[in-house]
């Protein structure tokens, strides 16, 4: 799949990714969990530089939800340090891409190390205008709905705004996701088909890509590929077919 084939005009603003797989692609080559979430993190990277070479403008990735934490501690303490690693070791790469760095989730409780190389990746990538990658960690879509609801009744109590305030618009404004479009695509990896709390909310009009891939194995071209689909949708956003483009095609 050659990069040229997409058609720069109909891009997908915003993609997601649940990047799924790494431990089922560790087992399939015969080696630790660990293995796998290495490999992963270097998927990551692969992908994080074809968006950007793409021109794709926002591109979140699913790098650690508040369900994650039930996994056995030596997991979870190896999946924080690859983290670090992963925003500490790409920074200057990051930066020669021009690329913003944000985060989502509950960022407070997650542990100092991981904040703090998190923050000073987002320091110095904040001035940059090109690709904004958003690494969702300790993230949960339940949790960050929660979150936004306790802020606007907080600011009901506070007779900031009143009920009457509360619209679509108001609610995108609490979220983590404040300023970030909707992703027009969500891409999941491994096989399941299933969102596992993930931008529940901004999901509600994105196009669903699913691939039986493990993560480690979804790079440059698998992700062009999904691209590739995404154009080959139509988005009707409620509407008729015949109403977006004078054609209607019959279901199977
Ligand atoms: C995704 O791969 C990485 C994280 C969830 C952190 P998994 O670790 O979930 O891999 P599988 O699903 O066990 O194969
Ligand atoms: C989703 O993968 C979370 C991330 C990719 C970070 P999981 O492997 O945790 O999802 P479930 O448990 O299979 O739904
Ligand atoms: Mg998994």
């Amino acid at each position: 799949m050659q990069i040229e084939t997409i058609d720069k005009n109909k891009l997908p603003k915003h993609i997601a990714i649940i990047m799924d797989g790494n431990g089922r692609w560790a087992k399939k080559h015969n080696r630790e969990r660990f293995y796998g979430h290495q490999a992963g993190a270097e998927a990551a990277k692969d992908i994080v530089e074809t968006a950007a070479e793409i021109g794709i403008r926002f591109l979140t990735l699913y790098a650690f939800s508040k369900e994650n934490w039930n996994r056995p501690q030596e997991e979870v303490k190896s999946l924080m340090q690859l983290l670090i690693q992963g925003v500490t070791d790409n920074l200057e790469y990051f930066k020669s891409l021009n690329i913003k760095l944000k985060t989502i989730g509950d960022f407070e409780n997650l542990p100092e190390n991981v904040k703090q190389s998190v923050l000073t990746a987002q320091n110095q990538t904040k001035e940059n205008t090109g690709l904004t990658l958003i690494v969702a960690l300790n993230y949960g879509s339940r949790w960050e709905i929660l979150e936004a609801v306790k802020k606007i009744a907080l600011n009901i109590e506070k007779k900031i705004i009143s009920i009457d305030d509360i619209n679509e618009d108001l609610f995108d404004k609490n979220l983590n996701t404040a300023g970030i479009p909707d992703p027009d695509l969500l891409i999941r990896t491994s096989g399941e088909v299933r969102i596992s709390n993930f931008l529940l909310w901004q999901i509600s009009y994105s196009e669903l890509y699913f691939s039986d891939l493990c993560w480690p194995d979804f790079r440059k071209a698998q992700l062009i590929e999904a691209i590739l689909h995404f154009q080959n949708r139509e988005r009707r956003f409620g509407k008729t077919s015949t109403q977006i483009k004078n054609n209607n095609e019959n279901c199977k």
